[in-house]
């Protein structure tokens, strides 16, 4: 987790520790953001997160995705543009109803864009209707809710996808005491979920995800149910996983503060349609201390972008709700 203990804020704030978001040195001209977004609050246009040719490990290309049901239309999503590099670590923020469950379950080859092109690792995921299943298998996938089987063991729990990938029982079990051990959870392998903690089955949770080794670990709102501190404690958890396992991460939230600690980079979904608004960089290292959201830098960030939701549901709220 890197924490040393006897670290303390104020000894630090001398030094350039990593982790450590120092901007504005003295005399130079202010990069604290590295964004790409206008100004001007009736501005929709569009921020394209592509990346150079080969760059990205998961891409979206012109991805846009309709819902059609007998009584309505929802465009979800629209234009989207985003290239994620191996090992990123990516948060999607934006209003409630903006689009990140839909971006994420088009990531995930849940749902196919209505347009566009799902790439991963330069290969598409889609042919026509058929889905490369072979590019799933590196994807791994945590919601808000962790969705365990009540009347299996933890173990049993966090190795339910290697049971459906045929691996034999000992390597199950020596796989999901490691896992355990990864997210904290030793000790608790003969456990059944009700007896564990909101926390601790979310990282039961995380550990299924983890257990066949995806590279890509897909994760929608995965602490939104969890109380302060052991939010805090499982962004520190996550950060240390993601490092350990060499993940690249896209994870959704509606915590601003929690997207700007985790992520090397912020994308930010404006309302119906979503589309993407503004890409914030955050250049500190991995693993990130807490002491880091005390820290200018970070707040300037976390306050830019509350700024940006704001204009966006007053935007929203003009146009009388209604979706362009
Ligand atoms: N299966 C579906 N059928 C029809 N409309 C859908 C479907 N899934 C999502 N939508 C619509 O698409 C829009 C985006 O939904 P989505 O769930 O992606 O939002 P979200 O950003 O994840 O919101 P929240 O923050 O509340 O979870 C909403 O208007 C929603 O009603
Ligand atoms: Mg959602």
């Amino acid at each position: 987790m890197g924490r040393d203990g006897t670290s303390d804020v104020h000894g630090r704030a001398g030094g350039a520790p990593s982790g450590v978001l120092d901007d504005a040195p003295t005399g130079a001209p202010s990069e604290t953001v590295a964004r790409t977004r206008s100004t001007d609050p009736e501005d929709r246009s569009v921020v394209s997160g592509a990346l150079p040719e080969g760059e990205a490990e998961i891409e979206l290309r012109d991805v846009s995705k309709l819902f059609k049901s007998r009584y309505r239309e929802t465009l979800a999503l629209t234009d989207i543009n985003l290239g994620i590099r191996k090992q990123e670590f990516v948060t999607l923020v934006g209003q409630s109803g903006c689009g990140k469950t839909t971006m994420l379950r088009i990531l995930a080859g849940l749902i196919k864009p209505t347009t566009g092109e799902v790439r991963i690792k330069e290969q598409p995921l889609w042919h026509g209707n058929t889905r490369d299943d072979a590019a799933l298998r590196q994807l791994g996938l945590v919601f808000q809710d962790a969705h365990l089987f009540p009347w299996y063991s933890v173990e049993d729990n966090i190795s339910l996808p290697l049971a459906l990938r045929k691996v034999d029982k000992k390597e199950r079990r020596r796989r999901a005491h490691e896992l355990g051990e990864l997210v904290g959870l030793t000790g608790f392998e003969r456990a059944l979920p009700r007896e564990l903690s909101g926390g601790m089955r979310q990282r039961v949770a995380i550990a299924r995800a983890l257990s066949y080794d995806p590279e890509i670990l897909l994760m929608d709102e995965p602490f939104g149910a969890l109380d302060a501190m052991t939010r805090d404690k499982m962004n520190m958890e996550l950060q240390r996983i993601a490092q350990a396992t060499q993940a690249t991460v896209v994870l959704v939230t509606h915590s601003i503060a929690e997207a700007v600690f985790l992520a090397d980079r912020v994308v930010l979904l404006s309302a119906r349609p979503g589309r993407i608004r503004s890409i914030t960089e955050i250049p500190a290292d991995h693993p990130r201390e807490l002491e880091v959201t005390a820290q200018p830098g970070f707040q300037d960030r976390v306050i830019d972008l509350r700024h940006q939701l704001t204009e966006d549901e007053e935007r929203l709220a003009r146009h009388g709700g209604v979706s362009e």
